[in-house]
């Protein structure tokens, strides 16, 4: 018995549901960039999952939100002269992160249930999109939480929960991205290789992706790319004074900028000479089990994904290039999760 057979009346539907899901969750990673990169993050001082969908309709509610701002670190140390048509603007980015997100969370429920009515969703579909469910449920918390971090004393949010929280998207994307193809094809197709195998240095090649994408949260959550707006030097030196402060320890890695902007630019270079490696291998020997085509998009999004790294660090972090850099890591992510489930699946199909 294929336990994965799930050919039904709703096949197309509920794939094209899961496809819907996993751009929607794409699409709040880069609403959630956005709303950092405009700094509105910490606008909207209480988490109310239900009621919080309602904006303020008048301008006495406008006037409380306001007030409520105003008692913040935020609005002390760094925007003591914010009038109330600025504030509108950094609420609504931030409101429309949380709307989207509950948005998110109807488009999963309601075909859910409507698919579980009708009988058409496997036992096993319905436990990887539970764990989904779960992942998703937490990321609402860790995102509170990464708020709350930002409303203590210090006016900004901590880049260990900023990093979390945008690590923990990418988790629930990459289930989605997954859980669709494998249900495309009737299958289950197991994440992880064995080493040495042609498949496993795709898989290394996600895992340095993620890697690489950590250390950009960091990058982003302590504003480390706002120093340095050169490249390759910093400083005028490849290895710039102050890497290692004695007092960081360990932390150095995590909490000193010039360690962060270092780290990021290096990390995301090897991982780039490691992945043009590996491309150039499998249309060297003419690999069956991936189509060029894919490959050659690995190449595209990858190369575009440093020199979008590179002129967004010269530029000292301007928004449409920041945004479009953060964006284009998810792209290159997807590429290489699509490429390897497809050689993945070719090669079980082959055996
Ligand atoms: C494989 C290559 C790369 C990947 C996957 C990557 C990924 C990322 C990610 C995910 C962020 C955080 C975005 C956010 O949370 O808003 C980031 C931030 C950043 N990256 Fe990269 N990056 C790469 C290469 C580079 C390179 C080569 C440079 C420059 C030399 C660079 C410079 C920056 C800068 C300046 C930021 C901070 C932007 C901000 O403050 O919003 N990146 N990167």
């Amino acid at each position: 018995m294929n336990y994965y057979k799930v050919s039904g009346d709703y096949h197309r539907t509920i794939y094209i549901w899961l496809l819907v899901m996993t751009s929607m969750v794409l699409g709040i990673i880069v609403i959630g960039g956005l709303t950092r990169l405009t700094d509105s993050g910490l606008s909207m001082t209480d988490w109310r999952p239900l009621l919080g969908i309602i904006p303020p309709l008048n301008n006495s509610s406008w006037q409380k939100v306001f007030e409520m701002y105003q008692l913040t670190p935020e609005f002390k140390i760094v925007n003591r002269n914010m009038s109330l048509e600025e504030f509108k603007y950094i609420f609504w980015w931030e409101w429309f992160h949380r709307v989207f997100a509950r948005m998110i969370g109807i488009v999963f429920i309601l075909p859910l249930i409507y698919f579980i009515i009708k009988k058409q969703l496997n036992y096993y579909l319905c436990q990887r999109l539970a764990v989904v469910f779960i992942f998703g449920l937490f990321q609402a918390f860790v995102g509170w939480w990464m708020v709350k971090s930002g409303l203590s004393e210090n006016p900004y949010v901590s880049p260990y929960r900023l990093t979390f929280h945008l690590l923990n998207a990418l988790i629930i994307f990459s289930m989605l991205l997954w859980i669709a193809m494998d249900y495309k094809y009737e299958i289950k197709i197991n994440f992880f290789s064995k080493p040495f195998t042609a498949d496993f240095y795709i898989f290394v090649s996600i895992l340095l992706i993620f890697i690489t994408i950590a250390s950009g949260g960091f990058m982003a959550g302590t504003n480390s790319g706002q120093s340095f707006n050169t490249f390759p030097l910093m400083n005028g030196k490849i290895i710039p004074d102050d890497y290692h402060m004695e007092d960081y320890g360990i932390y150095n890695i995590f909490e000193n900028t010039v360690a962060i902007n270092f780290n990021h630019r290096w990390i995301s270079i090897f991982a780039f000479f490691y992945i043009i490696f590996i491309c150039f291998k499998f249309i060297k020997f003419n690999d069956e089990y991936i189509s060029s085509t894919l490959v050659y998009l690995i190449i595209f999004f990858l190369t575009l994904q440093v020199i979008l790294g590179i002129i967004t660090l010269l530029s000292n972090v301007y928004l449409p290039l920041a945004s479009m850099h953060q964006t284009n890591s998810i792209l290159l992510l997807s590429t290489l999760l699509i490429s390897y489930h497809q050689y993945k699946y070719r090669k079980v199909k082959h055996e």
